[in-house]
């Protein structure tokens, strides 16, 4: 049996669950993000994205809430339900995709983003899928985007590897939030410039599928 992502999401129900302070710290990255757009559509992709609930959490009652477009992807069902819930009246520009978020056929589309959420992934995939994960980003993101992530700090700690990868991704690191060591952990970085493999700029294409696997 595979794992209970519903169990898991019951934690958001808990007040003094550590969650609800990481799913805060996105919200608010988010609400950064659109504060600081220029007018107009901000394109946004979030990646097994759950009930959504830090997007809309943040869309809710901003003034900029109705310019996010974009794809939450979502691969449990009534998770992805609950998520078109939360998203039509506070973001209603975002669609849900129920399906599987390794598989950029499922949403490329929609690339390249303003706004990119790979947040609830890193903690759950191997090492090497991370670090695919993270290069591919300059080929999901425009030149300026914010690319947000999560990782628990548990050791071994990956997150100074993941920084260091983002970096290495051509992306400058605009913060990273953590209660300290062993707990819960948001980055979030300014996507730079694409460089493709021949040297073009911008987007290069749709990164290899299946950019990542579950392990739990
Ligand atoms: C750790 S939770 C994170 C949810 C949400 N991003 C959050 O932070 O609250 C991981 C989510 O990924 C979903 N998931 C697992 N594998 C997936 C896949 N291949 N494609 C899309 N979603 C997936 C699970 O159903 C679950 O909702």
């Amino acid at each position: 049996m595979g794992f209970d992502w519903h169990r898991w999401h019951a934690a958001y129900g808990d007040p003094a669950h550590p969650l609800l302070a990481r799913r805060a710290c996105v919200s608010a990255i988010v609400r950064d993000t659109m504060d600081a757009a220029p007018a107009g559509p901000i394109r946004c992709l979030s990646l097994c994205a759950g009930t959504a609930e830090d997007l809309a959490g943040a869309a809710a009652g901003h003034p900029r809430g109705a310019d996010l477009t974009g794809v939450a992807v979502e691969l449990d069902r009534e998770l992805a339900e609950q998520a078109t819930g939360h998203l039509a009246t506070t973001a209603p520009g975002m669609r849900v995709v129920c399906g599987d978020a390794a598989r950029p056929s499922n949403w490329f589309d929609g690339t390249p983003v303003d706004l990119l959420l790979l947040v609830g992934i890193f903690g759950n995939i191997s090492d090497e899928d991370v670090r695919a994960t993270v290069a591919a980003v300059p080929s999901l993101a425009a030149a300026g985007a914010i690319v947000i992530w999560s990782r628990h700090r548990r050791e071994p700690d990956l997150t100074p590897t993941i920084r260091q990868s983002f970096t290495a991704a051509g992306c400058i690191e605009a913060g990273f939030e953590s209660p300290g060591p062993g707990e819960w952990s948001v980055g979030w970085s300014r996507v730079g410039t694409t460089t493709g493999p021949t040297g073009q700029t911008g987007p290069t294409g749709p990164p290899a599928e299946p950019l990542f696997t579950f392990i739990r």
